[in-house]
């Protein structure tokens, strides 16, 4: 569990005080518990009987964080072909991966298709036809753009106008080509979003491929995709997913009492592993400054948008507090900005925060997904250490990235003699 006990930021048995003195920071936490625990609401909230839940590991692809959900029983959603080499060697069953590309080339679909054996959820009907090409007499899965999608953020609506998937009216002629290479479309599947709320859009949307399914016959899965929502600000709503599981189980068991048995397939990211991770941080700056009239505070960390982009691309906001006397009154408003050098490298805006002293230590909250894996070395900055806590044992999943893995050192010294 990540929680505040005393007026300490815990993360199962360790303080996160002491886990930054051990391990450094900047430094993501993550709670082994917590996985285990999600994943276990979504298997309690969708109760039907063929449910696969695949997790999209495009959210948290560290290995150890995977191995754990392949214990657990999940498949997964890969989007990149050295995704889906992860899941193979990682054990995932080769049925339980399915690949949901966009642009994908022949070569992408000659290693994914015919190295490794696995599916692939087609993308368009330029995708189709090469397909159909290059593996005639295969199944496949195809991904429906119902033409309306939702987000916490216009960048993550996915359904609707936008680059993904195949639309209603498109439907015949992905029908047409799948005949004429004798292709069995073995799944539907859509994800119209990240960071819904909203349970009737899924209900909507998955109407839409039942409405197909029925058409076409034969169907083995039908997959609505992930994209539930969490709360990330105080106070924030939850998407309720007993009722969306509740709704979805019962659409799919009135189907397969009418028609056939057909399985139910969602690819969770954010549910499983957001709330799950903190990254650690140390002030290193604290700045007051004075001009033209406007006062401004900034708290400046030795981590930024490098680390965690979410904030500067989406204007997310993640709860920031300090790792230890967690519960000062909030006196002050301030930004908390990064290392990097951008203006946009703000993790927080004008937040309420208790008064923070350089050298303290902050964690920023719910950045289990998409935090690590949207991470860069700009600014030639390495990467931070990743630990998992399980209970109260503790590892080392990643370490820091050093000089030498950002740049080959030996290239370098030939750079130099030249
Ligand atoms: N399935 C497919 C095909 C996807 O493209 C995605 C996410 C998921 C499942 C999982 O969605 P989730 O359950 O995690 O919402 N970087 C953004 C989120 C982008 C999601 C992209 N696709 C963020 O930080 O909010």
């Amino acid at each position: 569990m990540i929680e505040v006990a005393g007026d300490s930021l815990y993360i199962g048995c360790f303080e996160a005080e002491d886990l930054a003195k051990r391990f450094g920071t900047p430094l993501y936490v993550y709670d082994e518990e917590l996985i285990r625990y999600n994943y276990s609401r979504l298997l309690r909230a969708f109760r039907y009987k063929w449910l696969e839940i695949l997790y999209s590991c495009k959210a948290n692809s560290n290995p150890w964080i995977l191995s754990i959900l392949r214990d657990l029983g999940s498949g997964l959603d890969a989007v990149s072909p050295l995704e889906v080499l992860l899941g193979i060697k990682l054990g995932f069953p080769k049925d339980k991966i399915l690949f949901t590309g966009v642009n994908v080339s022949d070569e992408e679909m000659l290693f994914i298709r015919g190295e490794l054996g696995v599916m692939i959820n087609i993308d368009s009907l330029s995708q189709l036809e090469r397909y159909g090409r290059l593996f005639p007499e295969t199944k496949v899965s195809i991904r429906i753009n119902p033409g309306f999608g939702r987000g916490h953020h216009r960048y993550t609506i996915t359904g609707g106008i936008t680059k993904f998937g195949i639309y209603p009216s498109q439907i015949e002629k992905a029908i047409e080509t799948s005949r004429k290479y004798g292709l069995k479309i073995a799944g539907l599947h859509m994800h119209i979003g990240s960071g819904i709320y909203d349970v009737e859009l899924y209900l909507k949307g998955l109407e839409i491929l039942l409405n197909i399914a029925t058409r076409l016959g034969g169907i083995e899965f039908i997959d609505i995709g992930g994209g539930l929502g969490i709360p990330y600000r105080p106070g924030d709503r939850e998407m309720d997913i007993d009722l969306l599981g509740f709704k979805v189980s019962e659409l799919l068991e009135e189907f397969t009492r009418r028609y056939w048995e057909v399985k139910l397939r969602i690819e969770p990211g954010r549910y499983i592993v957001g709330n799950a991770g903190v990254l650690l941080t140390r002030v290193i700056d604290v700045k007051e400054i004075e001009h033209a009239g406007e006062k401004k505070l900034f708290i400046g960390v030795d981590t930024g948008m490098n680390h965690l982009i979410r904030p500067a691309l989406y204007d997310a906001y993640h709860e920031i507090i300090p790792a230890r006397g967690s519960n000062r009154p909030r006196e002050v408003i301030a930004d908390v900005v990064g290392n990097i050098c951008e203006s946009g490298d703000i993790l927080a805006r004008d937040r309420r925060l208790p008064r923070i002293e350089e050298g303290e230590i902050l964690a920023i909250l719910d950045v289990g997904a998409y935090g690590y894996s949207m991470s860069s070395n700009y600014n030639l900055r390495p990467r931070p250490a990743e630990v998992l806590i399980s209970g109260c044992s503790v590892k080392l999943i990643r370490r820091r990235e050093t000089f030498e893995d950002l740049i080959r050192t030996a290239e370098l010294e030939s750079l130099a003699s030249r």
